[in-house]
């Protein structure tokens, strides 16, 4: 089933409808928005929610997709913001695209509270440097809150940055998770929502514009459950900056994701390619090409096809200045993961396509913890570092043709943190190459008053327990890649508050987390005893920590580097 919304559009020929609709809080994290229908038409009745920007094919276009609870029919309504009257309304500037809505048929696991439709709109023929503001608005006359973004430059310009999450996974390890109740999954999306309002707090602005968000999958933590859909699409930045989600393991097996989501160049026929969820998609944006595969699909068939349609998207797009490849399970990374056979099984395949097709930067997930690679090339013989002399965390690389660096990306919400892991001798992610090269040390973790090696593929390694995300500048000649710390030990970070993990913090035995009712503390290696109790988003008596130190702020950079191009590339 291929979903590929109508790109018609059409001059808007009402008058606006009257009035902003009501944000409801269903179950205390459910986003919704109930319309306000103009009084002039019967009242509106249709109810959507969970909208959210996404990507187009380009930097010119824009997805605007959400659930309905009705089929009828409905447009995105566009204007320059500028444009709008002087009480911020819509006047004969409007332009309506035209929605496909349509029934969101099929389960594969129970659809737990789907919406019945879901609708969809290309914005196409945009302009550069532009706000626009758009509603969502049914032909009964409910319409939806107002939504604001920007287009920036066409074209590279000055450059930009795009953000990539790992993991939020709304949910993770709730036994609850079915109920949108569940005070794990409010936390989840407490510290989903933080981390997306930390996005410009952080040490790594290089003074261009943030304009793309992008993630590494499992947006949620079980795939057919709508509530934590809702509260994954509750942050209203997923409305004003375009996202492109990647498919994880965790929304692979049902229907939520390709309902949710509507994507550029999407591949969902070619058998190879599918789960449940969908199958690949590429896009560009200012001369970056980014492709985006479902990893989930894996076999000795599967994983050339993947790399099939990475070469399909590079050879469409022969000018792109960077090539960027997400997907969710790391073939390199540093924790629980980094030995599974799975990914073992995709490394060969992938990183010598990879390597010949000119990929400069491979974004993962999966093992919720960071990790950046060496530059790796595949030669045919299997990976190695590109440069064997490059040194553990150089803040500058300049990768020859066929270099690649693969970063997993941490948890974006703080639902989950896996321990680094030390590398298995013998395996093909050991510390040391089959004795090819010294073992990389740090100190303090996994164990306090150890130290830790890193997996020889790993130039950094890091587990600190608290929410990052990833950051990369793009401009004409440099890719600067930053991990930045989105969140402290305190709540929202369910790991530390509910007791989960066992410490917090970047400095191991030094961190005392102190609970804020005084009642008691942990410090970073002895969680507290007994059964915390649960934080809420409006909870002040239940158990939250802070520290005094051993954490670094939000903003603060775990890693930080800068891929130069070089004049060959
Ligand atoms: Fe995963």
């Amino acid at each position: 089933m291929k979903i590929n919304p109508r790109q018609t559009r059409r001059s808007a020929r009402r008058r606006l409808v009257a009035g902003a609709g009501a944000m409801v809080l269903g179950g205390g994290t459910v986003f919704g928005v109930v319309f306000a229908g103009e009084p002039a038409h019967a009242a509106g009745t249709v109810t959507v929610k969970d909208i959210v920007l996404g990507v187009g094919a380009n930097e010119t276009q824009r997805y605007v997709t959400w659930y309905a609870d009705a089929g009828t029919d409905s447009v995105v309504r566009l204007e320059k913001t500028a444009k709008l009257t002087e009480a911020g309304g819509f006047d004969s500037h409007a332009v309506d695209y035209t929605a496909a809505v349509t029934p969101t048929t099929g389960s594969s696991g129970g659809d737990v509270g789907r919406f019945p439709y879901r609708g969809s709109a290309l914005l196409d023929t945009l302009s550069a440097n532009t706000s626009y503001t758009y509603e969502v608005l049914a032909a009964d006359g409910s319409a939806s809150k107002t939504f604001t973004f920007t287009t920036g430059n066409f074209g590279l310009g000055r450059g930009f940055e795009f953000a990539a999450f790992g993991d939020p996974q709304l949910g993770a390890d709730s036994n609850q998770n079915s109920l949108s109740t569940s005070p794990d999954l409010k936390e989840d999306a407490a510290g989903w929502a933080d981390t997306l309002n930390a996005l410009q707090s952080d040490a790594s602005d290089d003074n261009l514009p943030l304009e793309l968000l992008t993630s590494t999958g499992d947006q949620i933590e079980t795939a057919n459950v709508e509530s934590q859909w809702d509260a994954w699409f509750a942050p209203d930045q997923l409305r004003t900056t375009p996202y492109a989600a990647a498919i994880g393991n965790h929304d692979s097996s049902d229907l939520g994701y390709r309902y949710h989501f509507s994507l550029p160049n999407n591949d969902v026929t070619t058998p190879e390619l599918q789960t449940t969820a969908g199958g690949d998609y590429w896009y560009t944006y200012k001369g970056v090409l980014f492709v985006v595969i479902n990893s989930n699909a894996q076999s000795s068939v599967k994983d050339p096809a993947h790399m099939s349609f990475v070469e399909m998207a590079v050879k469409a797009n022969p000018t792109a200045l960077w090539r960027v490849v997400s997907y969710h399970h790391a073939i390199y990374s540093p924790a629980a993961h980094a030995n599974d056979t799975d990914n073992a099984a995709r490394r060969p395949t992938y990183t010598q396509r990879l390597s010949e097709l000119g990929i400069n930067l491979v974004l993962q997930g999966h093992d919720h913890s960071y990790s950046r690679s060496y530059v790796l090339q595949n030669d045919g013989s299997g990976a190695d570092r590109q440069n064997p002399a490059e040194a553990a965390a150089a803040n500058t690389v300049a990768p020859g043709p066929g270099g690649v660096i693969y970063v997993t990306t941490n948890s974006a919400s703080g639902s989950k943190y896996y321990a680094l892991t030390e590398p298995k001798a013998g395996t093909t992610s050991d510390a040391t190459h089959n004795g090819k090269y010294t073992v990389q040390t740090m100190p303090w973790a996994p164990a306090a008053g150890g130290t830790h090696a890193l997996h020889w593929a790993n130039s950094v390694e890091n587990q600190d327990n608290v929410r990052t995300y990833l950051k990369v500048a793009v401009t004409a000649n440099k890719l600067k890649v930053t991990n930045v710390v989105a969140g402290v030990c305190d709540y929202p970070n369910k790991y530390t508050t509910q007791g989960v993990g066992s410490w917090c913090g970047a400095q191991q035995a030094t961190t005392v987390l102190s609970d804020n009712d005084g009642t008691s503390g942990f410090t970073r290696n002895t969680p507290k005893a007994g059964t915390p109790r649960y934080p809420s988003n409006n909870d002040p008596a239940a158990d939250k920590y802070t520290t005094t130190s051993g954490v670094a702020p939000v903003g603060a950079l775990q890693d930080s580097v800068t891929i130069v191009k070089r004049d060959e590339d």
